[in-house]
């Protein structure tokens, strides 16, 4: 059946059948968002200490991002836990030896361990603020300026931190995952506030 674009009448294009019959009243485009949404609330740096950080990125380019080791030289999370590759048998010795051990930990290391993993795993809200910050903010997502080659390998270092604890601890069996989850729900919702 032939078909061509039109407009509905709330404004979108869409696919419209021959012989069909458009909305007698006038197309609307979508409302604008309000300019409070339009324009990004951005917390930039004094001119000064934009200048400081630009300054730097020179320092950044030769002296820290060669410290930051390839990914294939990088230790990952699945190094330090319970191969799930492995026979079925196998890995669920791994799990239990890893329970067995973590029965013998203090409620109060875990109490950090759940604090250090819930701060990681709110790296969404930390890569945005500093992406809000003129001077360092990584403009593009992929942008080549040294400060957001650097913030974006700090992200994926931090974001492994994350991944191995919250694994480990949900394996361990001693936390409460759901609330841990619930908490790290409401934390990247909101946002920092
Ligand atoms: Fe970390």
């Amino acid at each position: 059946m032939a078909s061509s674009l039109a407009w509905n009448h709330n404004g979108f294009l869409h696919r419209q059948s021959k012989g069909f019959k458009p909305h007698p009243s006038k197309p609307t485009l979508p409302k604008a968002p309000s300019s409070s949404l339009r324009t990004p609330k951005r917390y930039s740096l004094p001119p000064e200490k934009i200048e400081v950080f630009k300054s730097l990125e020179g320092w950044v380019s030769h002296c820290i991002l060669p410290l930051v080791k390839p990914v294939e030289k990088s230790w990952q999370p699945r190094d330090f836990l319970p191969d799930s590759s492995l026979p079925v048998e196998d890995f669920n010795n791994k799990v239990r030896a890893l329970r067995e051990r973590a029965i013998e930990l203090p409620d109060d290391y875990l109490v950090v361990l759940v604090g250090d993993m819930i701060t990681e795993d709110a790296l969404p809200t930390y890569q945005t603020r500093l992406n809000q910050l003129d001077g360092v903010a990584d403009n593009t997502g992929s942008s080549k300026s040294p400060w957001a080659v650097w913030t974006r390998a700090w992200t994926a270092e931090e974001n492994r931190h994350g991944d191995l604890l919250k694994t480990y601890l949900y394996l361990s069996g001693r936390v409460d995952m759901l609330m841990i989850e619930r908490t790290i729900h409401y934390l990247i919702a909101n946002g920092i506030v």
